[in-house]
């Protein structure tokens, strides 16, 4: 079962550079949690920050009644062994190939024989679709198929929290759909706590139980998708739906000017799209976490849009 991460009031910095500010949100326990933010709003410091590799200037994240940034460095080597983490950019090493990559952390956190780690590391790889590749270097497969090795690296120690940053980029579409129903089944079988970061925005519309959204140096919102998808708050409907018109500019915030004049040109938002229903796991059977179609909308009095949970021929 998963364990709850509550963030409370963390601040990191780069010198005078604020990433981002006061965070305070809790990814619930056995839940998926999407974290979407503008390139550059320190989402990947943001998980890096999670797993201790960085420390905050404030704050505290609690799991389990411990405050990891506060923890002596080797509690934290154990608090770790609770992350399953996938780093933007795969971070394989090199000269090993895919299967010594997958068995590391196998290696150099447990006592299993090589016997064992063989049948691990193999479910993982063919959970991924990389059975076959075993022996290739990092280097010498595609960029797709390096995401898929870190995939399965991260998931090797069985985690109780899963942090994936952008596991979806250098995806084809096909194989970002496999991506999303495996999420969704992992967490039906493991009941593990996820974070992913992505830049895809029907995987945030479809995956999460709850979405949140980093801009311009703070968390802008955080909840159950529903309140994010139903909500008219203009960052977040602005970044939710992909449009162009709203506070968010192509290099930063859009200044006064520009807003007024987007304001006097006319130009109409276009309805919110209808909330789409969550993926489903593959076995036909419920997540823990998952709640009926269009609940927290009744449960707060929100109108979700036209159209809202209507059933789609599954893709
Ligand atoms: N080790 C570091 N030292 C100094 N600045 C850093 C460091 N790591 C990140 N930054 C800065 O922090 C900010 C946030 O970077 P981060 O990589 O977290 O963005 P991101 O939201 O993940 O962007 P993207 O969507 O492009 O991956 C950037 O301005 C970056 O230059
Ligand atoms: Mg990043």
């Amino acid at each position: 079962m998963g364990v709850a991460v509550r963030v409370e009031g963390l601040t990191k910095s780069f010198g005078a550079h604020t990433v981002w500010a006061d965070v305070t949100l809790t990814l619930p326990a056995g839940e998926i949690s999407v974290l979407l933010g503008p390139s550059g709003t320190g989402k990947s410091v943001f998980l890096k920050t999670l797993v201790g590799l960085l420390r905050p200037d404030r704050g505290a994240i609690w799991i389990n009644d411990e405050d990891l940034p506060s923890l002596p460095e080797r509690r934290l080597y154990e608090v770790r062994k609770l992350f399953g983490v996938l780093f933007q950019d795969g971070a394989l090493f090199g000269s090993m190939n895919i299967y010594d990559n997958v068995a590391f952390p196998l290696r150099e956190h447990t006592r299993l024989s090589e016997r064992e780690i063989r049948q691990l590391v193999r479910e993982k790889l063919e959970m991924v679709g990389l059975l076959g590749a075993e022996n290739k270097l990092p280097g010498q497969i595609s960029g797709g198929m390096r995401k898929r090795a870190g995939l399965a690296r991260a998931l090797v120690l069985d985690p109780q929290i899963i942090l994936f940053d952008e596991p979806d980029s250098g995806l084809d579409p096909v194989r970002t759909a496999y991506l999303n129903q495996l999420i969704i089944d992992l967490n039906q079988q493991t009941d593990a706590t996820f974070l992913i970061v992505t830049h895809d925005i029907n995987t945030a519309r479809t995956v999460p139980d709850n979405i949140g959204l980093l801009y311009h140096g703070h968390l802008a919102m955080f909840g159950p998708r529903e309140m994010l998808l139903s909500s008219t708050e203009p960052v977040v409907r602005q970044f939710l739906n992909a449009q162009r018109i709203g506070p968010i500019g192509m290099a930063e915030e859009k200044d006064a000017t520009e807003l007024e004049a987007e304001s006097q040109s006319g130009v109409r938002l276009p309805p919110l799209p209808p909330i789409p229903y969550q993926l489903q796991p593959s076995n036909g059977q419920y997540r823990r976490a998952e709640r009926p179609p269009g609940q927290w909308c009744y449960e707060h009095g929100v109108t979700p849009p036209p159209g809202s949970f209507v059933a789609e021929v599954p893709a």
